[in-house]
């Protein structure tokens, strides 16, 4: 049996310890906002937060979330930072075909919590392993300093 909090209710599934965390999230519980991409812990767009940091959960199996607090794309509006980043996202129009974006908020907002004023180069550095195949990279730099309450250079619709 896998106990754990997900989006901050109690869970209890009857499945293998090996299960990879994403097919516990997307086929059983239901929470397809996280996305598959690789399932290799390259692109990102499998992230959730496991205690409030950024997890591939397409690698990581249910074994290791026992007892721990896994937070999805579906509640991160609810807390602070998750609110002020899915805010700038939108007021920047980030996302182009989306798919890589519900783990992109996720890794900026782990960043957020940890770096409240983060810089280009720690921005960079945070959201390395997440790939957007629609190169949103400069809208989504612009959103996270601006979540941070932090001025940018670029404009709105700038350059992807
Ligand atoms: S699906 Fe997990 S990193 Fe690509
Ligand atoms: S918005 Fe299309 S892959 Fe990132």
């Amino acid at each position: 049996m896998q106990n754990f909090e997900l989006n901050g209710m109690p869970v209890a599934l009857d499945l293998p310890d090996e299960m990879p965390l994403l097919w516990a999230l997307r086929d059983v519980a239901g929470l397809t906002g996280t996305k598959f991409g690789c399932g290799m812990a390259l692109c990102g767009a499998c992230t959730v937060h496991l205690d409030g940091a950024a997890v591939r959960s397409c690698i990581t199996p249910l074994s290791a979330v026992k007892g721990k607090r896994i937070t999805t794309i579906e509640a991160i509006g609810e807390t602070p930072v998750g609110k002020k980043v899915q805010q700038a996202w939108l007021a920047q129009e980030v996302a182009q075909c989306g798919y890589c974006q519900s783990g992109q908020i996720m890794s900026a907002c782990a960043l957020l919590a940890n770096t409240p004023k983060p810089t280009d180069a720690q921005i960079d550095q945070a959201m390395s392993g997440n790939i957007c195949r629609c190169g949103t990279y400069s809208r989504i730099r612009i959103a996270i300093h601006n979540a941070a309450g932090q001025t940018s250079q670029a404009t709105k619709g700038g350059q992807t």
